[in-house]
């Protein structure tokens, strides 16, 4: 299973229910990892979206049941159902997308991170939970340098399970 997330500085992720910035090259980012691959969010994640994202398979993980979403979505109550769903689905990639309750309940069994680091700290509410990076290693990092539509610089890392 892969983490896909952004964070600022100080790891913060989110505030007020949305992100903390506006930044369409991480947008686009987002875009190409998870286009026609399985989508699992936290019900405060989802509703961020404000609607299911197209060509994707959307799962919500919450409390509730799937009669509270739109049709189409599915949906998981549990960390262990969402390990269940991968094993029973082998032939679908499956991305986590926070939030940060979400990826802290799922961190034993991420194999990939693919984290941007924000080169700015923001006001937040919401944090990544701690990772101990000893137990992954960096294979991929490429910057992205400010320009007129991203005013922070960027990093894209992938971070692979030793
Ligand atoms: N920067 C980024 O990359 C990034 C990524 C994701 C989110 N965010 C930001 O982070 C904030 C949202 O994150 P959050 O941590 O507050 O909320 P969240 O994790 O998206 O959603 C929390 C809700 O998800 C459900 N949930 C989470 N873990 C569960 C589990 N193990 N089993 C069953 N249900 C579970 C519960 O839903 P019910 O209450 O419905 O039962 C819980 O109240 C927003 O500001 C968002 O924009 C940022």
């Amino acid at each position: 299973m892969i983490f896909i997330w952004a964070e600022d500085q100080h790891h913060a992720i989110g505030y007020k229910g949305q992100l903390p910035w506006h930044l369409p090259a991480d947008m686009a980012f987002f875009k190409q990892h998870t286009m026609g691959n399985t989508l699992i969010s936290g019900s405060r994640t989802f509703a961020s979206y404000r609607k299911p994202l197209p060509h994707r398979k959307n799962i919500v993980l919450t409390t509730r049941t799937a009669t509270d979403y739109p049709s189409g979505v599915e949906v998981l109550h549990s960390a262990a159902e969402v390990v269940a769903y991968e094993k029973a689905h082998p032939d679908e990639t499956v991305i986590i997308s926070g939030g940060a309750r979400v990826f802290e309940s799922l961190l034993p069994d991420v194999d990939t991170l693919l984290r941007t680091r924000v080169l700015h700290t923001f006001k937040a509410d919401t944090y990544m939970p701690e990772i101990d990076y000893s137990q992954f290693q960096l294979v991929e990092s490429i910057s992205h340098e400010p320009d007129e539509k991203n005013p922070y610089g960027l990093v894209f890392e992938r971070w692979e399970r030793r």
